[in-house]
């Protein structure tokens, strides 16, 4: 049987995508696949600040990403941290693809109905962040390239990844500020998504019964000071 591999062992492992922060492959952990995520220092930082940021960040991702577990939200599941290589390790999600890459499929394919062929996705996305929320995690980088859809997209399985800027014990502020982010997100990638986003909002309320007028509230706010600065600026 083949040794371990070292995150060295470039022959095995295929690169996936650079981030600004991280690099991505596909490679082998033992003798499974795994996505390993790779954070790389940041030249202008002080080296051992630099490292303690790095780890500070680990540790609250992988908090983060057992809290959503604990509230029933797929995640990758864990399998090694390197803390010396600030790498992660963890499952790969298979037949999956990003939620960016499955909304442009369906504006293509069906221009004239894409919402409602979306509303069935948005509602998801909907109570997993309300889910999500209730449980106290703010995700701090939702975009639609950090939710997986995998398996059949009759029967939406969400996984959301990239828990990189997460952090615990929102107030509804910093769930107001991560609804927004989200909003930004869907709908500079995505022209003609206020609905999609509506639905999405509809269901979060519907989860997130309590919270809800707190964190729209806030969400509202948020989108006025966006657009005072667009104004100004
Ligand atoms: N566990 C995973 N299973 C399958 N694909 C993944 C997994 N993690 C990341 N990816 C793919 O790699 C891309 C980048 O990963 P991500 O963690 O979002 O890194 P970045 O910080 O660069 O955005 C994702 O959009 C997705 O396509
Ligand atoms: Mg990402």
């Amino acid at each position: 049987m083949a040794a371990p591999m070292s995150t060295h062992d470039f022959d095995n492992k295929q690169f996936l995508k650079q981030g600004a922060e991280a690099k991505v492959y596909k490679e082998k952990f033992y003798d499974k696949c795994c996505i390993s995520k790779e954070r790389f220092s940041k030249a202008y930082r002080h080296p051992s600040l630099d490292k303690s940021l790095t780890l500070q960040r680990l540790k609250g991702e992988i908090r983060a990403m057992n809290k959503c577990r604990n509230l029933g939200i797929r995640v990758p599941v864990l399998y090694f941290v390197d803390t010396n290589t600030s790498t992660f390790y963890m499952e790969e999600i298979t037949n999956s693809q990003t939620v960016r890459d499955y909304i442009i499929h369906i504006q293509s394919t069906s221009p004239d109905d894409a919402v409602e062929k979306l509303t069935p996705l948005a509602t998801k996305i909907g109570q997993i962040l309300g889910r999500m929320h209730r449980g106290k995690v703010i995700h701090g980088d939702l975009t639609t390239s950090n939710m997986l859809l995998s398996g059949n997209p009759d029967n939406l399985d969400i996984v959301l990844i990239d828990f990189g800027l997460s952090f615990l014990e929102g107030l509804p502020e910093d769930k107001g500020v991560d609804l927004y982010v989200f909003e930004r997100a869907l709908l500079s990638t995505h022209p003609n998504t206020e609905q999609v986003f509506e639905i999405v909002l509809d269901a979060y309320k519907h989860e997130n019964k309590k919270e809800a007028p707190d964190v729209i509230s806030k969400l509202e706010e948020v989108r006025m000071r966006g657009r005072k600065r667009t104004m100004v600026g």
